[in-house]
């Protein structure tokens, strides 16, 4: 009976010379094991009333041993994680060493486009002029020629704040011209880059948010050609020196006549049939000279004055210039998505 107690206690001094926690963590399951408050010495320890008298003393030592080693042996390995810990410190402490590379975040595709078009258009004397998302009705609809029962309003679904009917999510940066013309002289060149809102079922190719870059130009004796040679000027900067335009006639309540102007893209690629339905032209904006009674609303003098607007939209031309095929990940944030532009500027 006796012997295997003594054996017992020999396998496991055995087992704590041979062992040699090399880092914290397993230092701290040996500590658990042989030093906790359940640690194996202590199961042992209780044997003591199965050894037989004579070896009681004997056994008595054994464990002594068995103690101080498995203390040792933790005391060791100690000291040496913690040394090693230290070199790793004073590594860290040379101020020699290079520097630890900084990972560079990425521009959102979108913020790339809405830059390309505002750097465009300052270039030929456009300021930029930012403005509220909520907006009242007043700015975003009446004063751009949009009375209560005008039939257009049903083109833009409008997501109402709760509190007032008064006040909603601006449907386009349209509501910027108004809060400029109210509140400046002409002549007047500005475009308002910004966030408009829909209320739309969201799919891969429309969403409840999006981004315009709005334009509005006045002056005495603005023409219908001054805006489409702007307009010329924007898609030669924005797609190549040598691409061409069209303007489609449209309607809309705040400028007349209106338009929509489309690039040629080409029927070459299937990329560019796919972005085109087949046409060769993709559409990329909206614009019209600036409908007299939108000068009158917003207190300029229409018989002196006359002017052009534009509103494009930013995410589709994100979505061409990258190849994203899924608006809805313009807004996910999505990391893995987002980190393919690091190299855009
Ligand atoms: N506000 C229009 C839209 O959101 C675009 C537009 C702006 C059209 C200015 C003409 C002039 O669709």
């Amino acid at each position: 009976m006796s012997d295997s107690i003594f054996a017992k206690i020999d396998t496991i001094l055995d087992e704590i010379k041979s062992a040699s926690p090399q880092d914290p963590e397993q230092l701290e399951s040996y500590r658990i094991k042989y030093l906790g408050s359940k640690n194996v010495l202590k199961a042992l320890f209780g044997l003591i009333k199965d050894v037989e008298p004579a070896r009681k003393k004997d056994f008595g030592m054994k464990m002594n041993e068995l103690k101080q080693t498995a203390q040792a042996v933790f005391d060791n390995s100690l000291e040496t994680i913690e040394s090693a810990g230290n070199d790793q410190a004073r590594v860290e402490m040379d101020r020699t060493r290079p520097g630890y590379p900084l990972e560079v975040g990425a521009r959102h595709p979108v913020s790339v486009v809405l830059n390309d078009m505002v750097d465009i258009f300052s270039r030929i004397g456009f300021v930029v002029s930012e403005d509220r998302e909520i907006e009242d009705d007043w700015h975003n609809f009446t004063a751009m020629n949009t009375p209560e029962d005008h039939p257009a309003r049903d083109m833009q679904d409008t997501f109402y704040l709760t509190n007032s009917i008064e006040n909603l999510l601006r449907t386009h940066t349209s509501s910027v011209q108004a809060r400029v013309m109210t509140t400046s002289k002409p002549p007047i060149r500005i475009i308002a880059p910004g966030r408009v809102y829909r209320n739309e079922t969201v799919s891969a190719r429309s969403h409840c948010q999006f981004h315009q870059v709005e334009g509005l130009y006045i002056d005495k004796n603005v023409s219908f050609a001054d805006m489409k040679q702007t307009l010329l000027f924007f898609a030669q900067e924005m797609y190549g020196p040598q691409t061409k335009i069209r303007l489609r006639p449209s309607y809309f309540p705040f400028t007349e006549p209106s338009a929509e102007m489309d690039v040629w893209m080409g029927t070459e690629t299937e990329k560019t049939r796919k972005l085109t339905k087949g046409t060769g032209w993709l559409e990329v904006l909206g614009c019209g000279m600036v409908d007299p009674n939108v000068l009158t609303n917003c207190g300029i003098d229409a018989s002196v004055y006359s002017g052009f607007a534009f509103g494009i939209g930013i995410e589709r031309s994100a979505m061409q210039k990258y190849d994203i095929g899924d608006i809805r990940q313009l807004f996910e944030n999505d990391i893995r998505f987002l980190k393919q532009f690091q190299a855009a500027h």
